[in-house]
């Protein structure tokens, strides 16, 4: 990951770029970033603030041999991986607000896009996108969801180097990237649960429309989350099953 890395001052989205290169062919392992961002993008259709060169962008091109089904593991691997960073670097713990946004005491400092193409048993290239909060001092009142936004600077007083962050990154992407290729998923579990945001509480949700509780107590194979009733009945949810305020 990295060898072949396209820095920009700024672009309109380092997603689309990738995206675009993903589908013209180039090799697993290409990063783009770029300083700013004019057009941001943030899952489901919405805004990534991001106009701005305080923190980091990028996007990177894996062409793994997994099915579909197994890409939201690549999502809740890069998620584990910022989390090794910032602490890395910082006393934060930050929490994995399941299934891809990172949380530093309720408040979001990164969120990862991942954009996977391909056929019933293979996918071509997954595109994961990486937005990390770094050095801000405040955010505009835009989208940054319906909960606060935080950047390690808010959260340390301290301002950090992104090229050591990027840098810090791309190694830590490597090695873990590696055992998940080498030994699966289970490791990669284990590391997520470590940090996950709510387990073991109690989560409302909505399944079928019908609104139901009940505990987090585990991730499943391809990526849901697995809550148990107080019959012990297990039920796995996808993202959108989920109210988690
Ligand atoms: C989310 O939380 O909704 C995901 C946000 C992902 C933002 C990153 S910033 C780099 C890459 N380029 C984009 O346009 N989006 C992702």
């Amino acid at each position: 990951l990295g060898k072949q890395i396209e820095h920009y001052q700024m672009i309109d989205s380092t997603q689309t770029l990738a995206l675009k290169r993903a589908q013209e062919g180039c090799e697993q392992g290409l990063v783009i970033i770029s300083d700013k961002q004019t057009a941001g993008k943030g899952r489901r259709m919405r805004e990534w603030d991001s106009n701005n060169d305080d923190g980091i962008w990028l996007s990177f091109v894996l062409r793994p041999n997994l099915i579909p089904a197994q890409a939201p593991q690549l999502t809740l691997l890069t998620a584990t991986v910022l989390v090794k960073v910032i602490e890395a670097i910082t006393e934060l713990k930050p929490k994995i607000k399941w299934p891809n946004d990172l949380l530093i005491d309720q408040k979001k400092v990164a969120g990862i896009l991942t954009q996977a193409q391909g056929e019933h048993d293979h996918i071509h290239y997954a595109v994961i996108g990486i937005g990390l909060n770094v050095n801000q001092i405040n955010f505009q009142l835009t989208e940054m969801q319906t909960y606060q936004a935080t950047s390690l600077k808010i959260e340390t007083n301290q301002t950090f180097s992104k090229t050591e962050l990027i840098q810090l990154f791309l190694s830590h992407f490597e090695s873990l990237y590696q055992i998940y290729l080498t030994e699966g998923f289970a490791p990669i579990k284990q590391k997520w649960l470590e940090s996950a945001y709510r387990l073991g509480e109690q989560l409302c949700f909505k399944v079928n429309g019908v609104e139901k509780t009940g505990i987090f107590v585990d991730l499943s194979d391809d990526g849901c989350l697995i809550v148990e009733d107080d019959q012990q009945k297990r039920e796995k949810l996808y993202s959108a099953d989920i109210n988690w305020f």
